[in-house]
């Protein structure tokens, strides 16, 4: 059984997406073993709690420095042997150390279609304000693994949602998650969870 940690400093949409995944079936062979935030506030830490899993604030503001903070942090994830990690809305860039010792074991949920919209300065709200200043008919969501770059490793899932005349950053941001996040989160884990995704010259394939 796939050991997931899950990193957040939000509200944990997505989070809650894996957990009712969990639940009803759609991902299996997998469980949540932690749930970390680096946000005291974040309504994720809530969610863990009332689906009565192991959940913990790792804050840099409680660190003297960015090193110690890295090291408490780094400390929180291992206690867990996780197999895989799950950056479900989180805002902080990871010690490149946690990068190299689980390569091909972190996955990020993007709201775009990389390349697309993201990269530096590309998260959140932002991503939907870009792509509406842009023009552009069709944006979407991307899993994908983490490596040393900005949303730059090999591709799991991605899906498409068309921009609306009318839509504001909000609505958008709002329908990218219904149609596109809380669908292609979930289907990326329950497809490593059971040894569906291969990796190979930096590319991720998915097996039938
Ligand atoms: C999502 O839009 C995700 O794609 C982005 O941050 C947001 C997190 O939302 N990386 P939530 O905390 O899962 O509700």
């Amino acid at each position: 059984m796939l050991k997931i940690l899950v990193c957040v400093s939000g509200g944990g949409t997505n989070l809650q997406a894996i957990i009712d995944g969990i639940a009803c079936g759609e991902i299996t062979n997998a469980r949540i073993v932690r749930v970390i935030s680096n946000n005291r506030n974040a309504y994720a830490l809530e969610r863990a709690g009332a689906a009565g899993i192991d959940a913990c604030c790792v804050s840099p503001k409680e660190y003297a420095d960015r090193e110690q903070f890295h090291e408490a942090f780094l400390q929180a994830v291992e206690e867990k042997e996780p197999d895989l990690i799950v950056l479900a809305g989180f805002l902080v860039v990871l010690p490149e150390k946690m990068i190299q010792n689980y390569r091909n074991r972190i996955i990020n949920i993007h709201p775009s279609l990389i390349p697309s919209f993201c990269g530096k300065g590309y998260y959140g709200l932002k991503v939907h304000e870009k792509v509406l200043e842009r023009g552009v008919k069709v944006t979407g969501a991307t899993v994908h693994f983490v490596d040393e770059g900005t949303d730059t490793g090999p591709i799991i899932f991605q899906k498409a949602v068309m921009v609306e005349e009318k839509d504001t950053p909000e609505s958008l941001q709002k329908r990218v998650m219904e149609q596109a996040e809380w669908q292609i989160l979930p289907r990326a884990i329950d497809a490593i969870a059971n040894g569906r995704v291969r990796i190979e010259d930096g590319k991720a394939w998915l097996l039938k």
